[in-house]
């Protein structure tokens, strides 16, 4: 099979495309030909050592891949030669993967390889911040920042699904119009020094927002808190522009709340519960009232550049890689 191999933590460019052996396929276990796998800011980190988790090297990137069921272990049930289905996995920047058969979803048949491919991290953050954590209310204010990609466009398309306003932050107009399109009523061009972002977002918000969902951090982060109104939320979701130093008068004042978001560690904690919260996703998905982006596409060997691409803030939606 063809994988993308990271042989040791370096510079993107450093990835290689190899030829590996078929690996063996355990009892319980099925083998998929992947036709489309997710690309994520963490697969980023992860390969330059940057991320909290460090694999062993070498290894293989990519947890999110949708392909076809090419091969069953004789002691699995209620699978078929062909099923399409999505895979939680560790490798997914290959043309194969083996994966257990109770980690595969079935999926939607409105969802194309890429999207089903794009989605799952996203949509699943952004349901876990907005629904479990900070149970937000319908006709309440969001902003959103980073809100042209990734997390922060699936936070856009699931608040809107669940009646609250978003104003949506992005640093291009692509961005922007893609982030309106999926439901925000306005948007704030966040190349805009810090303190007039927030401004902006207190004036559209006519006065503070309640929540603020932060895949970005650093200066904007910090800022963009005191955009918070009483009682409003932080949800504190990544740090592409560094781990922001949230100054605690402003959390004091107006009885603001902080609230850490970590989908990727509850996800594996309560795997039932997780499994539920996508059947809500994916049962919305169905009816129309979400709506994941169809990614840009790059083939397999050019995955270091479509993880140059999104560190560079290049793409607007998702990328896949094709094997
Ligand atoms: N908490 C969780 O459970 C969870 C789950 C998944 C991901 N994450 C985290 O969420 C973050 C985003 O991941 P993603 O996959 O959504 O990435 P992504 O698709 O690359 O989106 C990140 C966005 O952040 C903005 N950005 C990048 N660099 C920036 C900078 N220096 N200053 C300001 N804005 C910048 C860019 O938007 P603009 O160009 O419009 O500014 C970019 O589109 C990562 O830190 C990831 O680890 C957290």
């Amino acid at each position: 099979m063809k994988s993308i191999v990271c042989q040791q933590f370096a510079p993107l460019n450093q990835l290689q495309l190899q030829e590996l052996p078929d690996p063996e396929l355990p009892a319980g276990y099925v083998r998929i030909a992947i036709t489309a796998c997710g690309v994520n800011f963490v697969d980023a980190l992860m390969v330059q050592g940057k991320y909290q988790i460090k694999p062993q090297t070498p290894f293989v990137p990519g947890s999110e891949a949708v392909g076809r069921i090419i091969e069953i272990a004789p002691d699995v049930a209620g699978l078929n030669i062909g099923d399409r289905v999505f895979a939680n996995l560790f490798g997914g920047f290959s043309s194969q993967a083996v994966v257990p058969a109770r980690r595969l979803t079935r999926l939607p048949d409105i969802l194309s390889d890429g999207q089903a491919a794009t989605f799952m991290q996203s949509y699943l953050t952004a349901w876990f911040a907005l629904v479990e954590r900070a149970q937000v209310e319908a006709d309440r204010c969001l902003l959103v920042l980073g809100a042209g990609s990734g997390v922060g466009l699936g936070a856009v398309d699931v608040a809107q699904a669940l009646g609250v306003r978003v104003i949506a932050a992005a640093s291009t107009q692509e961005k922007r119009d893609l982030a309106r399109e999926r439901g925000a009523f306005a948007t704030i061009d966040s190349t805009l020094p810090a303190n007039d972002v927030k401004e902006e977002a207190k004036r559209l918000s006519g006065g503070g927002v309640d929540y603020l969902y932060d895949p970005v951090g650093g200066e904007l982060g910090e800022t963009c808190l005191r955009a918070l109104t009483d009682d409003g939320q932080y949800l504190v979701i990544g740090f592409v522009a560094g781990i922001p130093k949230l100054p605690a008068n402003q959390v004091l004042l107006r009885n603001r709340r902080v609230i850490g978001v970590d989908w990727g560690s509850w996800s594996g904690r309560n795997p039932e519960l997780n499994e539920a919260m996508l059947q809500e996703v994916l049962a919305l998905i169905v009816a129309g009232k979400l709506h994941p982006v169809e990614p840009h596409t790059y083939p397999l060997a050019k995955a270091s550049q479509a993880l140059q691409d999104l560190e560079d803030r290049k793409i607007a939606g998702k990328i896949a890689l094709i094997p």
